[in-house]
């Protein structure tokens, strides 16, 4: 299959960009600069200059291959909304263009957030708009005669080179010289390695079923105060639990996040993709591989 990749150049998007090279696909990955666009050419890609905000290009690359798989994001936590709305617009604009073509349309949507009805959040709870909506945004293609399917990420999508969450902890630990947790710490982050999620995207485009919602899950869940320890004992710095209402003021935009309790399960999406994570979990990633000099 030729592919259409968003976010190609990014951290998750390269392995997905190499899962499918290996697995027999071309790839044409959508790059905003120079950089982007050799990044991509080395690792076997075809470069689309063109940009989120660039509908016109979404629809080029949309139009000129066989399925699409869209991970890009603008991380501007200090403008979430507008991230959200450019995001929600590309996923329409890439859906106008595969709507009654019955191709595949992989969007990445997240996991965190949602109230888990049971012990675990499983595939059938669907994601709340918050305000990222990209999960009810590719589900509605569904009705459009898209193949669309969600990979819902966990908080930490971790390997070396990390720059998510985890990585913006460790920063905070050393800034303000204690690893705190919030409240009591049992609050859960469920987790995947990069390599396990962009086996999950491949399989998804080969074989999901239109309106899926796949858990891309390795660790269940990980009580915060578990991540706060690892990275205490990496910094040799104390461990500390930070009240509720003072999570703001010591961890900034990230606090809200970190509050948040959202164990996930895969059972569903191992059953229907064969899927297996294979790779390691998060707190050993972190003891391996985050705290390097
Ligand atoms: N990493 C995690 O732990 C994690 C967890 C949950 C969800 N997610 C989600 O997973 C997806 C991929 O994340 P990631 O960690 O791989 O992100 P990343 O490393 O920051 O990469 C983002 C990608 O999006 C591209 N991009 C950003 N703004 C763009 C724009 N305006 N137009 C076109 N392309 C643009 C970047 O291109 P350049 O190379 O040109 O900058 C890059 O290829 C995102 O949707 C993210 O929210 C990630």
């Amino acid at each position: 299959m030729r592919v259409f990749v968003t976010g190609a150049s990014g951290f998750i998007g390269s392995a997905i960009v190499q899962e499918l090279i290996a697995a027999g696909h071309q790839v044409l990955g959508l790059a905003r600069s120079e950089a982007s666009a050799q990044t991509l050419a080395q690792a076997g890609a075809e470069a689309l200059r063109g940009s989120l905000e660039d509908a016109d290009s979404l629809k080029q690359g949309a139009s000129a291959t066989d399925g699409v798989i869209h991970t890009a994001f603008i991380h501007d936590f200090s403008n979430y909304t507008a991230a959200a709305a450019t995001d929600k617009a590309a996923i329409e604009a890439i859906g106008a263009v595969l709507a009654g073509t019955q191709r595949p349309f992989v969007i990445t949507g997240g996991i965190l957030g949602l109230q888990p009805r049971h012990e675990l959040t499983d595939e059938d709870d669907a994601a709340p708009d918050f305000p990222r909506a990209s999960e009810s945004a590719g589900i509605a293609l569904a009705s459009q005669g898209v193949k669309a399917a969600v990979i819902r990420l966990p908080p930490s999508v971790h390997d070396q080179n990390d720059h998510g969450f985890v990585p913006a902890l460790i920063n905070i630990a050393r800034e303000k010289g204690v690893s705190a947790y919030i409240g009591d710490g049992s609050n859960r982050w469920p987790a995947v390695h990069r390599l396990d999620a962009a086996q999950l995207f491949r399989l998804a485009l080969e074989q999901g079923a239109a309106g899926s919602r796949f858990n891309a899950i390795g660790d269940e869940g990980i009580p915060t105060r578990e991540i706060a320890e690892v990275i205490g004992q990496q910094l040799n710095l104390p461990i500390v639990s930070i009240p509720t209402e003072k999570a703001a003021e010591h961890f900034g935009w990230i606090g809200r996040f970190f509050a948040l309790n959202g164990p996930a399960s895969a059972v569903k999406t191992k059953a229907r993709l064969g899927w297996q994570p294979a790779h390691i979990g998060l707190l050993e990633d972190m003891q391996q591989n985050y705290f390097r000099s």
